[in-house]
């Protein structure tokens, strides 16, 4: 069956915005990406899922490199700008710029990253895989950059949201009673 794009079992998960920059036919280019995915810990590799006919994956095909800048928790109107224009039709590094947002060079590779996002990663493509409507591309990280004072931006349900407090652990009594009720069903 389908699962559509808006439907409320689609809008249930939460995910990350991925801000993906890249250079290509359509210039220095920013996208919005929830589907943004660490999918191994050596080598280091990110995936991202990209509609086909987007900017971004039209760049990214070409220069097989880009950048994954994880949305900070203050940077929404970054992502509402990068998810609602093409850059078909707008440079919006250009009117970013202007709002007020930072950009810099990238260390790896030839694409601008976003100043102050939670996580600067710069990838180079080494897969792409199509089981469905996007594009899965997946990147092999050259550089890494965590921003401590940055907490990433959570989207659900078609809006944003920040984390707020982690959930307690359990108490060393139920610890111990979970391991106990565990023993007992040990293979
Ligand atoms: C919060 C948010 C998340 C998005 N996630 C995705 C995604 O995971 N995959 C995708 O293909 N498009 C996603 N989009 C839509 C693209 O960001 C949008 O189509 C954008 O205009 C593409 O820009 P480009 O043509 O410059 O690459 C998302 C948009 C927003 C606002």
């Amino acid at each position: 069956m389908d699962l559509p794009w808006g439907d409320e079992k689609s809008v249930k998960f939460i995910t990350n915005v991925g801000l993906i920059t890249s250079n290509g036919p359509h210039g220095n280019n920013i996208s919005a990406i929830e589907w943004t995915h660490h999918v191994s810990y050596s080598p280091g590799l990110i995936a991202v899922c990209l509609r086909p006919g987007e900017a971004t994956h039209e760049n990214i095909l070409k220069t097989k490199q880009f950048g994954i800048n994880l949305c900070a928790a203050g940077q929404n109107i970054l992502s509402s700008v990068a998810g609602g224009y093409t850059g078909k039709q707008h440079d919006k590094i250009g009117g970013l710029k202007e709002l007020g947002f930072e950009f810099y060079p990238g260390k790896k590779i030839d694409v601008p990253m976003v100043k102050n996002a939670a996580l600067a990663v710069e990838c180079k493509l080494v897969e792409t895989l199509k089981p469905g409507t996007h594009t899965i591309f997946i990147g092999e990280v050259l550089n890494a950059e965590n921003n401590p004072e940055q907490e990433p931006l959570a989207y659900h349900k078609g809006r944003y949201w920040k984390l707020a407090e982690p959930i307690s652990k359990p108490s060393p009594e139920k610890l111990a009673e979970i391991k106990a009720v565990l023993d007992r069903h040990r293979k």
